[in-house]
């Protein structure tokens, strides 16, 4: 990986996670319940949702305290997208960031309810947005209700269940993978625009990088579940497959779903002209995306 970007990711990362956990701290609730949350919150994961935030506020070179808070919010809802979408009812994954899932360490019944509670924590956590002004937070927790919604991610999620039993066009595949996964990814970019009041035109480049990298990311997801293994992955590799998934290379082939990653690659770094930097960390990111293994 760029040495920038590794050196950003290893110093963000540990922040990151301890103010998810100082989040956590707070929350009164049954055992049970905690321990479940907790559980699928400490198990690892990429926090690339998280480090976007922070690296967007970075490459526009704007200090806010809020960024952190607006970065674990996105990550429990994130998570809480994971834990529901592992269950036996939707993708039925017994392994996810190299642990069991959380339905089979805790049951059904308390993975649903951790992830209800961590997405409800998650417009909790908006509320304790401190330097931005209380419009900007109301933009903010609107945008967030938004991308993880209906018309967001859980609408996605609803037309890739749908998707198993017909095959999609392409157009409809690009569909459900701008919902599932780009609303969140792209939140977590716009999100960063707002509260670093970029004009419009700023807003409106971010948001086509966003795009991008949210088509990229999913679309190199599809490609790691057939390339990669369960090892490497730490969720179980092959499940697209097994639960006849349409995906982009079970579309375009392995090939045509590269060249489709490569092209949004391009569009996405081609949208971070204006920052006339050389090396952004958002475009180091673009890069990350496309060549991760896991
Ligand atoms: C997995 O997301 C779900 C998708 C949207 C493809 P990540 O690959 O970001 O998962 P973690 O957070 O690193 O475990
Ligand atoms: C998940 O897509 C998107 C979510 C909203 C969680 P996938 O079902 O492809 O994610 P993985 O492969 O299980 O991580
Ligand atoms: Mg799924
Ligand atoms: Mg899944
Ligand atoms: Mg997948």
């Amino acid at each position: 990986m760029n040495e920038t970007l590794q050196q950003f990711i290893n110093k963000n990362t540990p922040i990151i996670v301890e103010k998810l956990n100082a989040f956590m701290a707070e929350i009164e609730a049954p055992e049970t319940l905690k321990s479940s949350m907790a559980y699928s919150i400490n198990a690892g994961g990429k926090r690339i949702r998280p480090l976007l935030v922070l690296a967007t506020l970075e490459d526009l070179g704007v200090k806010s305290n809020d960024a952190l808070t607006v970065a674990c919010a996105v990550e429990f809802i994130h998570t809480y997208s994971l834990i529901h979408d592992d269950l036996p009812c939707m993708d039925d994954d017994d392994f996810r960031r190299g642990k069991l899932t959380n339905h089979k360490v805790y049951g059904e019944a308390v993975a649903v309810l951790a992830g209800d509670a961590l997405q409800t924590f998650a417009f909790d956590a908006l509320t304790e947005l401190t330097d931005t002004s209380a419009q900007n937070t109301i933009k903010i927790i609107q945008l967030l209700s938004k991308a993880s919604g209906a018309g967001g991610m859980v609408g996605g999620q609803i037309l890739d269940i749908e998707g198993e039993e017909k095959q999609l066009t392409l157009t409809e595949l690009e569909t459900v993978h701008l919902h599932k996964t780009g609303a969140l990814l792209s939140f977590c970019i716009e999100a960063g625009a707002i509260l670093a009041c970029v004009n419009d035109e700023k807003a409106k480049q971010l948001s086509m990088y966003a795009k991008n990298i949210g088509l990229a990311f999913q679309i190199q997801d599809d490609i790691l579940d057939i390339t990669a293994t369960t090892e490497e992955l730490g969720k179980t590799a092959g499940s697209d497959e097994a639960s006849d998934k349409t995906t982009y290379p079970s579309l375009l082939g392995l090939q045509g779903a590269q060249d489709r990653l490569n092209e949004h690659h391009r569009l996405a770094k081609q949208s971070l002209s204006f920052l006339g930097k050389e090396e952004s960390l958002l475009a180091l990111f673009a890069d990350y995306i496309v060549q991760r293994r896991f």
